[in-house]
């Protein structure tokens, strides 16, 4: 396959990534055939993913709003993908234009294109790292550069968790994070989980066969129950109105038309579509 023009040099085009199956999701143009095959493999296990993918979207831009809305005009978004149609630089900045912003992702393709985005914007940064690795994001360059950790920041861990396995032990990664912010700082985090109880058998079998997808692209996805995604925010005081299914955390006039998925939309009701919440810290 011949490699396009954003495309890095020695990525490998025969292997799917996540960052580009979700690119598939929204409907951007940066995943290759190999990302949208696998993407439609879970759409067709699971047709309401974009739709998901949407909500997802349209809530980390709520939060931001809410974030820069509160004074918090710091943002260290890791996991941030690739950026698409209302970015967390573009809502921040246009809340504030003195919001700064570094993207981290560990996929070269997220990176390049983030560069190639954020290029001519003296307050927003991307940096190539991995989540499992806090200490070297918060000594990067990119993080001394731009932020400052003394005062507040919104740490963004939007639809990423659940790609780090039990055995990485994800809540002393984000128990590392958490200990390097300011008072005042604001945990944003979306999560795949299975509402106990509510989730139908069918569905859980709609969501194994996403799950093998993910497996067999050797991303894992760990969907874990309420209590498991409410342990990430140890430490942090939830915002109202909580942990709760992504389209339900603060809904509101501020979601211009085509923001996401209405509250009560049956797919986003059926269990697996994921949790978000917003945590302070004291
Ligand atoms: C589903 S996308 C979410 C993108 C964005 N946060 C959003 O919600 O719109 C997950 C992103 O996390 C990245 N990712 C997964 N595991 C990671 C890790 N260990 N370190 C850094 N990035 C990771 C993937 O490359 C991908 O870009």
């Amino acid at each position: 396959m011949e490699r396009p023009g954003w495309a890095p040099q020695g990525i490998d085009l025969s292997v799917p990534s996540v960052s580009r199956i979700y690119d598939y999701y929204l409907g951007g143009s940066h995943n290759f055939e190999v990302d949208r095959e696998a993407g439609r493999r879970a759409i067709r296990a699971f047709p309401g993913m974009p739709r998901i993918m949407q909500a997802n979207r349209a809530f980390m831009r709520r939060a931001v709003r809410y974030a820069a809305g509160r004074g918090v005009t710091q943002f260290l978004d890791i996991g941030s993908g690739i950026p698409t149609f209302g970015s967390v630089h573009e809502v921040a900045q246009e809340a504030d234009p003195e919001c700064r912003v570094v993207y981290v992702d560990h996929d070269p393709v997220a990176v390049a294109h983030s560069r190639a985005v954020l290029e001519g914007n003296e307050r927003a940064g991307v940096l190539s790292a991995d989540l499992r690795k806090p200490a070297e994001i918060l000594r990067s360059a990119e993080v001394g550069g731009l932020l400052d950790l003394e005062r507040p920041v919104a740490l963004l861990l939007v639809a990423v968790l659940h790609f780090v396995p039990d055995e990485d032990d994800p809540w002393a990664l984000v128990a590392e994070l958490r200990d390097a912010l300011a008072p005042g700082s604001l945990l944003v985090l979306t999560h795949a989980a299975t509402a106990a109880g509510q989730a139908k058998p069918e569905e859980g079998e709609k969501v194994k066969e996403v799950q093998h997808v993910y497996r067999t692209i050797g991303s894992p996805l760990c969907t874990r129950d309420h209590a498991d995604v409410a342990r990430f925010f140890d430490g942090f005081t939830m915002v109202e109105p909580g942990l709760v299914p992504i389209p339900l955390w603060r809904p509101g006039p501020g979601d211009a038309a085509g923001e996401g998925p209405a509250a009560d939309d049956p797919v986003l009701a059926a269990g697996f579509a994921g949790v978000a919440g917003v945590g302070r810290r004291p």
